[in-house]
């Protein structure tokens, strides 16, 4: 989606920014009971006001989040009492965790550093189709070779025109299986996800996929 829609949906808030949580996700968790936490840095594209970015911030060595909604990054450090040094512009450091009031699509590799990890939750399942290849492209560009990504995806029926999007395993393996092993580590299905009634959806189920990327091409 184009940022007007994302900056007319944090200014709105209510329903409109109903896939922020006040818990932790289950997947967040997962990656630390995996080990794949541990020393790690973990970058989080399109972070919002998640607060796993406090859990990776426990968990982790070093914790980057990219969002480019003010309103969205001085609420996550007003919610959570802390008082980020802003150094340089648009980047927010408060101990081991950063927030770069960024758009995504303009980062680089230098720009967010060595990673070990992604955690995308509510982040590829953000933009329509027509706008995904370019996530892709842009998540191929900043993962070097051995570093994992954890993708979190919903796959419903019937299909929604606005985020969040269904995506199911089959374009999971079409948009990175070239670049990336594929594991699909859960598959749980959510009857009683709010979405379910909201929308009168037939079938719910949340996934989560860890990738790898392989070595790049000689
Ligand atoms: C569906 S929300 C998910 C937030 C978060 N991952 C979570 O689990 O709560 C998507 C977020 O990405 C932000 N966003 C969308 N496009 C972006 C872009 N190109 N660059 C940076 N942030 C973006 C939006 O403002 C919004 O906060």
């Amino acid at each position: 989606m184009e940022e007007r829609f994302w900056l007319e949906s944090w200014a709105e808030g209510g329903t409109k920014t109903s896939f922020h949580l006040r818990e932790v996700h289950p997947h967040a968790a997962l990656l630390a009971e995996q080990g794949l936490l541990a020393d790690a840095a973990v970058l989080v594209p399109l972070c919002g006001k998640s607060v796993d970015l406090l859990y990776f911030a426990e968990h982790a060595r070093r914790v980057v989040g990219v969002e480019f909604v003010p309103e969205a990054v001085e609420q996550f450090f007003a919610d959570n009492g802390l008082t980020p040094a802003e150094d340089p512009p648009g980047v927010f450091t408060a101990g081991n965790l950063q927030i770069r009031r960024a758009d995504l699509f303009q980062l680089t590799p230098s720009d967010v550093g060595p990673i070990d990890l992604v955690y995308d939750r509510a982040s590829l399942i953000a933009f329509p189709e027509d706008m995904r290849a370019r996530y892709v492209a842009k998540m191929i560009e900043l993962i070097p070779p051995g570093a994992r990504y954890f993708i979190n995806t919903l796959e419903y029926r019937p299909v929604l025109p606005t985020p969040p999007f269904t995506v199911g395993p089959d374009k999971i393996e079409e948009y990175y299986g070239r670049h990336f092993t594929i594991e699909h580590v859960r598959r749980e299905p959510r009857p009683d996800h709010r979405m379910v009634e909201k929308f009168g959806l037939d079938h719910l189920t949340e996934h989560g996929f860890l990738l790898t990327r392989k070595p790049l091409a000689p």
